[in-house]
């Protein structure tokens, strides 16, 4: 599939889908859920810090931030772009600058001019012929002691049609030192949602709406018991049942802020 073509599916499939319903679906939710995970183990505190959501999709990483944060974010459709604007401030989010992004000149927008504490790249990078340019430039972008988030889909059992990367441990590793930045965390997460993958390769069809309510059934669920007790539950069910991990989560830092870290990839979520 061209780019252009997934452009066109970006573009769409967040639009006008910005209700709490919406917001509980697994799909956003299960992001979420490792990136604040990951992020308390890193001990970062996100209340005063810059935060950057590279890409933020329909913005549901930026409601569990607090409002005392600065948000800064990029997204290619415009109206999207507004409607998560509207839903943050209807929140009550004043600090936040939100800019669309055209996807051919990413390298250059204006926000990758800045400097961030905290930068969440969630289900980007496996999208693009050159993750390690991207990699490299959210390390020019973060701040000294600053830590960059992304997450990624691994194990798919069926290739999502708009994944050009396919991602293991390695790729990582291997992006990590060709951005020349050092991998201080690194974990596989979401056991449970295995059998369900297939299911997320489709755009459209019964498959696609069989998801959608699969999504919103594990979005509850997860919401229902809380993030500690999902993620050791879900991990433990799914060693149990012997599925893999559909996910991953790693933390980046520079160079400098490095030696105190062994790499933390223990499989445990925090509790
Ligand atoms: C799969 S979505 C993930 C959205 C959100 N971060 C999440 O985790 O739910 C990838 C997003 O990255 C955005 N994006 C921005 N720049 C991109 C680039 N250079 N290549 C691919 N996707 C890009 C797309 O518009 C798309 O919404």
């Amino acid at each position: 599939m061209s780019t252009e073509q997934t452009q066109a599916i970006f573009e769409n499939v967040y639009r006008g889908r910005q209700s709490a319903l919406h917001h509980l679906a697994y799909m956003r939710t299960a992001k979420v859920l490792l990136a604040m995970d990951a992020l308390l183990r890193a001990g970062v505190e996100l209340r005063a810090s810059r935060v950057l959501d590279y890409g933020f999709g329909a913005g549901t990483f930026f409601r569990h931030c607090p409002r005392e944060a600065s948000l800064f974010g990029v997204e290619t459709d415009r109206q999207t772009v507004r409607e998560v604007e509207a839903m943050l401030r209807d929140r009550g989010f004043e600090n936040m600058d939100l800019r669309p992004i055209d996807i051919s000149d990413w390298e250059r927008h204006p926000l990758l001019q800045k400097q961030y504490d905290v930068i969440l790249c969630s289900h980007v990078l496996e999208h693009m012929d050159r993750p390690v340019d991207l990699l490299s430039a959210l390390g020019r972008c973060m701040a000294p002691g600053g830590k960059l988030v992304c997450l990624v889909p691994i194990n798919e059992i069926v290739m999502n049609p708009h994944h050009v990367q396919t991602v293991d441990r390695a790729a990582v590793e291997g992006w990590t030192r060709e951005a020349g930045m050092v991998l201080y965390d690194y974990r596989e997460s979401d056991h449970t949602f295995y059998p369900f993958q297939p299911l997320f390769a489709h755009d459209s069809g019964w498959r696609h709406r069989v998801a959608r309510g699969v999504s919103l059934g594990f979005g509850l669920l997860s919401a229902g018991v809380g993030r500690e007790v999902w993620l050791r539950m879900s991990s433990f069910l799914g060693r149990a049942l012997g599925l893999k991990p559909c996910q991953a989560v790693f933390v980046l830092t520079d160079a400098s802020v490095s030696d105190d870290s062994d790499l933390r990839n223990d499989q445990e979520p925090l509790s």
